[in-house]
């Protein structure tokens, strides 16, 4: 018998998840308390960009493998296994992740499954969470019901989702019985065939997985960005100092990039979860650096905001900043948590004019930023420009020219606040080009 599947939760990660399972051939329902979300996607229609994931849903939606439901009456009966994908958003105090979806969710399934069913907890979640819902589904699963708990953390990345989903990197199982681990095996069967590493493991560890990869991947970032601001002051060149580091195998040249600073809705909210947890424990000074990685990350954006009103020589009242991208990261339509859209932002509560274009992000940031000026695609946003900001690597900004500019612009300055513009060649053309972790020396007044 073919096993039943259910995920619970239709964001980014439920939705993918849900596709993905039904992609490797299972049957596959979806399940979300917001009925808008659920009509969306039962017309195969994805409320957010990722690629690849819309033909999948659109397939899947079509053959009948994959439906989404808002009646979890219908998904305990259903279903063999539950993948939890629920958020776990920073809590409106700052301190911690928001547990309330992910505890619904499963007293929602614990109270209606009879018979034998697995919940899996993929969700991003403070350690010590599957210990603690294991006593929520001991108190409200039903005399009838035999229901194990796993956790099995997500990795996905925003763009490459679908890839992250079918092709992991490695398979995390945190399970206190065989038969869980059996169960994952057989749903997991073609990456394992593929020889995807396999750890299997406790709950704390499998959770800890998680936390302790985006903490790593934060703060190698906030790292050279530290090295940013020392080469902004002395000299020197940071890519060319991360590209030196990155033949050092043990440190890797992935994710040395300085730029604006990472963004979305894991790595800031995960960071700050990590050491709200931490200091629950006991332990207040144990996850400090984090404090500091946030810190650095937030200061990389009041450095592109000084070397703005450095460049108009103070006049940012009035100027007219043109933003090439919203979105916290390319191929993605996500603006939480966006370093470029936070610049836009100050930039016009200086009282500049700020004209912003991003090839999938204007919607999601006009819905929370109304006041910036949203232009329909480039030429329009930079026309006129007093400045212009590179803020997200979009490929149709990496691969601007000056001459695809120049007829549009007030004037011939840009901040390439990822590094991806070649310096010499828009130098050559007689532009001020002033990218991150470089010294900049304005003609008149300091930064
Ligand atoms: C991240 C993790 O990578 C993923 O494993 C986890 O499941 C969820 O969180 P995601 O949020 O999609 O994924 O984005 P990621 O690709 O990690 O980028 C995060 C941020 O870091 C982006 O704002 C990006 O622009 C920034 N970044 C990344 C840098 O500034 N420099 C780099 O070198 C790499």
């Amino acid at each position: 018998m073919s096993l039943k599947i259910s995920v619970v939760g239709t964001g980014y990660l439920g939705v993918t998840h849900a596709a993905c399972m039904a992609e490797l051939g299972f049957e596959v329902i979806g399940v979300d308390v917001d009925p808008a979300k659920i009509k969306a996607l039962s017309a195969g229609k994805l409320p957010f960009h990722e690629p690849g994931l819309d033909r999948l849903l659109e397939k899947h939606v079509e053959s009948g493998r994959l439906r989404f439901t808002t009646d979890y009456d219908e998904v305990a009966s259903w279903a063999d296994v539950h993948f939890i994908g629920v958020g776990t958003p920073q809590r409106a105090d700052g301190h911690g992740a928001d547990m309330r979806f992910v505890d619904a969710s499963v007293t929602e399934l614990a109270t209606r499954i009879r018979g034998k069913a697995l919940i899996v907890g993929k969700s991003t979640v403070p350690v010590g969470t599957a210990r603690r819902l294991e006593s929520i589904i001991g108190t409200h699963a039903h005399p009838d019901a035999q229901i194990s708990l796993a956790w099995n953390p997500e990795f996905l990345r925003e763009g490459f989702a679908v890839k992250d989903t079918m092709s992991p990197d490695r398979l995390v199982i945190g399970c206190t019985d065989a038969h869980s681990e059996e169960t994952l095996r057989v749903i997991y069967a073609q990456a394992l065939e593929a020889n995807t590493p396999l750890i299997v493991t406790d709950f704390e560890t499998a959770e800890l997985v998680k936390v302790a990869a985006n903490a790593f991947l934060a703060t190698k970032i906030s790292f050279i960005n530290s090295f940013a601001e020392v080469t902004e002051t002395i000299g020197g060149d940071i890519t060319v100092l991360a590209d030196a580091l990155g033949y050092d195998a043990r440190i890797g040249r992935k994710f040395l990039n300085a730029g604006v600073g990472f963004g979305g809705g894991c790595l800031p909210k995960d960071i700050r979860a990590l050491q709200a947890r931490t200091s629950e424990l006991g332990l207040t000074h144990t996850m400090g650096f984090l404090a500091e990685v946030d810190e650095i990350n937030l200061r990389r954006r009041e450095r592109v905001v000084r070397l703005a009103q450095t460049m108009l020589k103070d006049q940012l009242a009035g100027a007219q900043i043109a933003v090439l991208g919203v979105t916290f990261k390319p191929d993605s339509d996500d603006v939480r948590d966006s370093p470029a859209l936070d610049i836009a932002v100050r930039l016009f509560n200086a009282g500049a004019e700020v004209s912003v274009y991003d090839p999938k992000g204007n919607t999601n940031a006009a819905a929370r930023f109304p006041r910036l000026n949203y232009a329909p695609d480039l030429a329009a946003a930079v026309q006129n420009a007093d400045l212009v900001l590179l803020l997200t690597e979009w490929d149709e900004f990496k691969t601007l020219l000056p001459a695809d500019l120049e007829p549009l612009v007030g004037a011939r300055k840009i901040i390439d606040g990822r590094n991806v513009l070649n310096r010499s060649r828009w130098e050559a053309a007689g532009w001020e080009l002033v990218g991150m972790g470089q010294h900049y020396t304005p003609l008149d007044g300091q930064l």
